[in-house]
Parts: C-alpha cells; structure tokens; sequence
C-alpha cells in the first residue's frame, strides 16, 4: 500500500458514443459525470478529437458548468483546441497524441517531435492560468523533458501493463515505478491511465507517486453489466403496469 489516496477521473466520452450512435440526447454525458461525482469520482475526464467522434465542443462547455468536479479536457496540441479549451476555461488540459484513424490513443505523446506545438499550447494554457499535463510513455527520456515545456504533471500511459499477460506485468509495472519516481524527482505530479481495469488500476495505484488515474472505457462498459439487470426490470414493470391498467 502507497498509503496515499489516488483520485479518480472518470472519463465520460463513451457515454457520448453511444449518444452519438443514435444522434439523440440520450445517453447524456453530463447526467453520467453526476452519478460519477455522487459515486466518488474525484475528476471528470473528457477527450475532445479533431473529429469529434464523441464528446463535443457543447458537451465540454456544458460539462465545465453543470458538474461540481474539476474538469480534465484531454486534446491535442492544435490551435483548435487551444481554442477550444479557452472557451471551455476546464481545470486543467491533458496534451495526448492524436491519429485520425487510431480507436484510441495508442501511444504517448513523442515530446521531441511534438515541442514545439507543446510549447505554444502551454504559453496559451498558462496565459488562460490553465494548468498542463502532458500524456507520456513511461519512459525517462520523456519525463525528462516534461518540466522545460511547462508541464505541472505528467500522465502516464499504462497501456502495456494493460495490454501485459500475467507474465509480462512485472515488468510493465518496474516501468512505471521507474517513470514515477523519475517525474517526482522533478516535481511532476504523476498520473496514470489507459486501458485499466479493477485489477490493473490496483496495481497502479500502489505505484509510490502516482496520485490520479484517469478510467473511461473499462467504467462505462462495466456499467452494461451493473446496470442492464436494473434497466430491464424497469421496462418490464412499465409493460406489466399496462397489462394491469388495460386487463
Ligand atoms: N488517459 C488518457 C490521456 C487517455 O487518452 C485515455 C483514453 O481516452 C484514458 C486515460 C482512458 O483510457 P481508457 O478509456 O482506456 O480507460
């Protein structure tokens, strides 16, 4: 046990995928954040992509007013989502990778190539006061270069210990350990996300450092199987209710 208490962001985008399925309003990712915050999340966590592909420019902005968490936008480094975030005024961006045509975010950001583009969405970032992490493999020579481009945190991609056969998490977490102290030696804060589950979120959170999880996929699936009993008991009590008024 690290003995600290790590937060939970709860990530909604696949609430808005589903909405999205159907075009409508219903799932509504704003009521989602509410049951999150009442059920203990600490953060709500939200990815604006270039192609808008689930959560929206009014979800984020309507998100930022009617939930009483702290707002995490996740985005790339882009004019239009500096634009985006300025509107918005979320408590803090994550800065992660993007690809048109990835299902998720594969990777880390690659903060050689991507410097500059970091640097100028930061300068943004921080004029607005808005706080930066940087979404990172763990590795050293990325946490490295973290604090020169602004970063108050770094999160750290955990899809290799998510990805790891039993056999394999041993090293995927040496990894982590090693990435994390690396980032609080250099006063980051450490975060950690990507493709957890309640058996690798447990692992990582008993990493020394880490202080935040970011979960979404994992979350709103489990949901499916927490919640469908509940939800078709309901329409078959609004079917039988009908029998029972028309008999
Ligand atoms: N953290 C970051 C930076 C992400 O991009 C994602 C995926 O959107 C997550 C955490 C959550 O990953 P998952 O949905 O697999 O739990």
């Amino acid at each position: 046990m690290s003995g600290t208490r790590v937060r939970l962001g709860v990530n909604i985008d696949h609430v808005a995928t589903i909405r999205n399925a159907r075009g409508g309003r219903h799932p509504d990712p704003v009521r989602a954040a509410r049951i999150a915050a009442a059920a203990g999340a600490d953060g709500i966590t939200v990815h604006l992509r270039e192609d808008r592909r689930h959560i929206s420019d009014a979800d984020v902005n309507l998100l930022r007013r009617a939930i009483p968490l702290p707002l995490n936008l996740e985005m790339a480094a882009t004019e239009e989502m500096v634009g985006a975030a300025l509107i918005a005024r979320p408590a803090r961006v994550c800065l992660v990778p993007e690809r048109r045509a990835e299902l998720t975010t594969e990777g880390g950001l690659d903060l050689t190539a991507a410097k500059e583009s970091v640097l100028r969405t930061q300068a943004a970032l921080a004029a607005a006061s808005i706080p930066m992490t940087l979404f990172i493999d763990p590795d050293l020579e990325m946490v490295a270069r973290a604090p020169d481009l602004g970063a108050q945190a770094v999160e750290l991609h955990t899809g290799r210990l998510a990805n790891a056969a039993p056999s394999g998490q041993g090293d995927a977490l040496a990894e982590l350990r090693e990435a994390a102290a690396a980032a609080a030696a250099l006063d980051l804060e450490v975060h950690a996300g990507h493709g957890l589950d309640y058996n690798t979120a447990g692992l990582v959170a008993a990493v020394e450092h880490v202080r935040e999880l970011n979960i979404g996929h994992f979350l709103i699936g489990e949901a499916v199987f927490t919640g469908l009993e509940a939800v078709v008991r309901g329409m078959r009590r609004v079917l039988d209710d009908v029998a029972g008024t028309s008999a």
